[in-house]
């Protein structure tokens, strides 16, 4: 597998917790990578590790052969590597057009290019009856594909996707994964954090399971949902791996 992005032994501390514990994996080209750990993992945090927001205390983080872990994020997103927040914060003060803007402009200085380049994008999220619409008035699942749609328009080779899942109804959470699946199929890598597991079976190639910080396992979803370590990781917690 030639990977596009490896995180090499990341350790990111807050006072006494240890948020992210000496995490190491590899993201493959063309791969989804699921997430999963209970709430307080460390997940978000190896997310901003990742993406720039936070500068892990140790280890590496190599997007396409070039260590980017003290990068600030606008320079990593300009490389082709953009995350989603797991709490939407759209500029609410803008349309949903105009909110995809922002994304598109980061390649597209000409502003009918842009602009062409942001319907795409609203068109391919399903968000074209919204687009005159403020940012704020939006449903929670118009504000998670509004998030999709602003990281998609500055045309990422690796996307990671905190939560898109959480809060929609079943229905809404299924036509959401077919636009993550389409996402991959025009050649994104995705790193995918989500808590919906029957989703996240169907929808990675591999996942990796975290726990108090450290990568408890990593393998095919199949692997995954019988290892015993995993199992016993979540008993107690609000959802359970289905046996298959
Ligand atoms: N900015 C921060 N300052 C202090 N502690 C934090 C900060 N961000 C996260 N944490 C703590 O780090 C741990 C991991 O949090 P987080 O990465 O958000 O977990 P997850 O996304 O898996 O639910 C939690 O105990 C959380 O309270
Ligand atoms: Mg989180």
């Amino acid at each position: 597998m030639s990977s596009i992005l490896s995180v090499r032994n990341a350790t990111k501390r807050f006072g006494g917790l240890t948020a992210v514990d000496n995490v190491s994996l590899e993201l493959g080209q063309g791969e989804i990578l699921g997430i999963i750990g209970p709430n307080g993992a460390g997940k978000t945090t190896l997310f901003n590790l990742i993406s720039g927001a936070m500068r892990p205390d140790e280890g590496e983080v190599v997007f396409d052969g070039e260590r980017i872990e003290r990068m600030p994020p606008h320079l990593i997103a300009g490389r082709g590597l953009v995350r989603t927040f797991q709490v939407v914060k759209p500029f609410s003060g803008l349309t949903v057009f105009e909110n995809v803007m922002v994304g598109a402009f980061l390649r597209r200085p000409d502003p009918l290019e842009s602009e062409a380049h942001a319907l795409s994008m609203l068109e391919f999220t399903g968000l074209i009856p919204s687009a005159d619409r403020p940012a704020k008035g939006l449903t929670l699942a118009s504000r998670k594909r509004l998030e999709l749609a602003r990281a998609l328009a500055t045309d990422p080779r690796v996307l990671l996707l905190d939560e898109v899942l959480a809060g929609l109804t079943p229905t809404e959470g299924a036509e959401m994964v077919e636009v993550v699946k389409s996402i991959r199929d025009g050649g994104v890598s995705l790193l995918v954090i989500e808590h919906v597991m029957a989703a996240i079976m169907a929808l990675s190639d591999r996942i990796a399971v975290i726990h108090h910080g450290e990568l408890l396992a990593i393998g095919k979803p199949a692997q995954i949902a019988k290892d015993p370590r995993v199992v016993e990781a979540y008993l107690g917690e609000e959802f359970q791996i289905a046996p298959d």
